[in-house]
């Protein structure tokens, strides 16, 4: 980890290390110099924090929202995804160079914790805005991603472990989050929750429009809160990565991605829940409390509000 270079007078903070996959060895380095732009806009969140939903908001803010392109352009097209390539080798994606010539403004999404970013996000100083999410809630999600998205065929209880044990790709998720909640403050850094935008989207929705300097009739506004309501983002295929569903088909043998319903319909949908404390319905009671223990402690010892 580097030290913090945005912190006047060279902070002792150290960023978090990440527990990714070797073969990423191949692309950090082409990623630790990628150049930035200063009207690039960053989303950075852990996986299965909300990032998707955020990101449509950010778009669309940043776009005079524009309905009508969000329409015809998927998310991942609009917004891509900085790492992808790395993460799912064998589509052989090219997002990084596409990434590289896209028009500014750039909208680019990374799950990479903050000292793995690119260098020059730290002097360039692009917005960047950060979602975090309750541990348990994100916890769920992420077995669920993994089993349905990565071909994992373990239990649970297993992967529960793996997560408080930080051997999951992306650990620690409590590092990820703050190195981002210490950079909270800084000018060109937005941080978030989940739990915000459930409990007061629009409060979200017009933070999120500040930092980007925009405003917006609340008329407009309104229509931006439909589109981004849970039912509508499950059904909008720009933005529900039924499309990637269909490559992961093609490239994996991911089979359990595809197991249909009674209907004959496909029963998994990223947009899965959506709830705040949809953990209680899987998690049981004793790792509950082995979580809330552990994110506790490390909010107590770091000064972190990281929700349980
Ligand atoms: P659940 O699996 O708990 O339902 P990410 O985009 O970072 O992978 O996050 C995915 C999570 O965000 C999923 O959580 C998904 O349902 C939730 N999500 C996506 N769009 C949402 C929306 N409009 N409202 C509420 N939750 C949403």
């Amino acid at each position: 980890p580097q030290p913090n270079p945005l912190t006047p007078l060279g902070s002792e903070y150290q960023f978090s290390k990440q527990f990714l996959p070797t073969r990423f060895k191949k692309y950090m380095e082409q990623i630790e110099n990628f150049q930035v732009r200063p009207d690039d806009v960053w989303s950075v969140t852990f996986a299965k924090a909300g990032s998707t939903w955020s990101q449509e908001m950010i778009w669309l803010l940043n776009n005079n929202l524009n309905f009508e392109k969000a329409k015809k352009r998927s998310l991942q097209d609009r917004f891509p995804y900085l790492e992808f390539d790395a993460c799912a080798e064998l589509m052989n994606s090219k997002l990084l160079k596409k990434a590289k010539h896209m028009p500014s403004p750039r909208h680019l999404k990374s799950h990479l914790s903050a000292g793995l970013l690119p260098k020059q996000v730290w002097t360039v100083k692009p917005k960047i805005i950060y979602v975090a999410r309750g541990v348990k809630d994100l916890a769920i999600s992420y077995y669920h991603h993994y089993v349905h998205m990565q071909g994992y065929k373990g239990t649970m209880e297993d992967f529960l472990e793996a997560f408080l044990e930080d051997k999951i790709f992306l650990a620690p998720y409590h590092g990820h989050v703050k190195d981002f909640h210490f950079l909270r403050n800084e000018e060109n850094v937005l941080f978030i929750t989940y739990e915000e935008m459930k409990t007061d989207l629009m409060a979200v929705i017009k933070k999120t429009a500040t930092f980007l300097g925009k405003c917006y009739s609340d008329e407009d506004l309104k229509k931006l809160e439909e589109h981004l309501t849970f039912d509508a983002m499950k059904n909008n295929k720009k933005v529900n990565f039924s499309k990637y569903l269909g490559y992961i088909k093609m490239y994996t043998r991911v089979t359990r991605a595809f197991s249909k319903n009674a209907n004959g319909k496909e029963s998994w949908s990223f947009m899965r829940k959506g709830k705040i404390g949809s953990y209680k319905e899987e998690m049981p009671p004793e790792m509950i409390e082995r979580f809330d223990n552990w994110t506790t402690e490390f909010n107590r010892k770091n000064g972190t509000f990281i929700p349980l």
